[in-house]
């Protein structure tokens, strides 16, 4: 049930309508990432100067801190075309190409989860990036031609959870890379405060305090919260308070450090069945019946940044820190491993 809260079916158009209704649509309104958004601001100042395309943007970082929302921004505030794809989408040259000789000139160029496009794709992209420009093969075998092509100019922003996935080519083929970091209770406040206002829900300064510093530091799941939250005041009737809160979290398995039930189910898999690790990447999946790919985009950069665990060459180590907030004691022998 808590997955459904923190990681919910992100194609729920319930859910979908929400983050949108929520969505900031400038610079100005996105909250925290203060030197992003100002390198950003510099990039998007002098390509309107100089009146041509901004620059391509890589954006990276964990689901749910703002690459969909910035995209959109870049679009918005130069006042142009936005079309949206994704990695999964495109899994030929073709696909890619036909995007490509579609798009108008200046249009922005959205890829969600760059890293899986197809290779056949990606090398069609150098081009098409550096030169606006692509070869089309028509034919098979012998008697195959490439027919060059040229493109309007356009900006090519993309969004991935694995940035260690892309190749280098495609990687250094960006103007500027935006490197997302989970954002401070204080930031996720204004967040929360300002949806609360957009959702016209009263609730009460020390109820907004106590969602911000349960979110995972991700401004999606601060807005997800304050929504159940809103649903639990209005069916039990009560102020929405900070005990209206702490009932809500408890109700969806948050604990008090904002850590949601599958967490905890690595750390508790760490500590229990391999004494506190290190445990390999892929054999911790399987011990929590997840992807290995959710584990390391989703679940570990947090518990990273919260000091809960740490990546050694060998493995996942469950630090001290984690083992108390378990409430064990660490084996002598995990301890020496650090
Ligand atoms: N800096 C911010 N200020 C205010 N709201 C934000 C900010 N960043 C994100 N949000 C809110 O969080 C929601 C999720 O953000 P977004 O969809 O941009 O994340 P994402 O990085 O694209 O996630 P994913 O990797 O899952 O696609 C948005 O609907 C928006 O309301
Ligand atoms: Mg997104």
């Amino acid at each position: 049930m808590s997955d459904a809260v923190v990681r919910p079916d992100p194609e729920s158009e319930a859910e979908l309508a929400f983050e949108g209704a929520l969505r900031p649509s400038s610079l100005e309104e996105f909250v925290g990432q203060q030197k992003v958004r100002r390198q950003l601001q510099l990039l998007l100042e002098a390509a309107s100067l100089q009146n041509r395309s901004p620059d391509h943007i890589l954006l990276a970082g964990p689901p749910g801190l703002g690459k969909t929302t910035l995209a959109m921004i870049v679009a918005h505030e130069g006042a142009r075309p936005l079309r949206m794809t994704s990695g999964p989408a495109i899994q030929h040259a073709g696909d890619l190409a036909a995007v490509l000789s579609s798009l108008v000139p200046g249009e922005v160029l959205f890829v969600d989860e760059i890293h899986r496009m197809a290779r056949s794709a990606e090398e069609m992209l150098y081009l098409a990036m550096e030169d606006f420009r692509v070869d089309i093969m028509v034919g098979k075998g012998a008697g195959a031609t490439s027919i060059p092509l040229e493109l309007a100019p356009f900006t090519l922003v993309g969004a991935t959870t694995r940035s260690g996935l892309l190749p280098n080519p495609l990687r250094d083929r960006f103007g500027f890379t935006a490197h997302l970091e989970f954002y401070e209770p204080e930031e996720l406040l204004r967040v929360i405060t300002r949806a609360a206002a957009l959702l016209r829900f009263e609730i009460g300064q020390d109820a907004l305090t106590e969602i911000s510093g349960r979110s995972r530091g991700t401004p999606r799941i601060a807005n997800r919260l304050l929504r159940r939250v809103r649903d639990f005041a209005l069916v039990n009737g009560g102020p929405a308070d900070r005990d209206a809160v702490q009932a809500a979290l408890e109700l969806y398995d948050v604990d008090d450090w904002g850590l949601d039930r599958l967490d905890r189910a690595v750390l508790t898999a760490i500590v229990d069945r391999f004494a506190g690790g290190p445990v390999g990447l892929s054999t911790l999946a399987v011990s929590v019946g997840e992807e290995a790919e959710t584990i390391e985009a989703v679940v570990e950069p947090f518990l990273v940044r919260t000091g809960l665990l740490s990546r050694t060459p060998r493995g996942r180590v469950a630090t001290p820190r984690a083992w108390q907030h378990l409430g064990r004691r660490p084996e002598p022998t995990a301890l020496d491993d650090l």
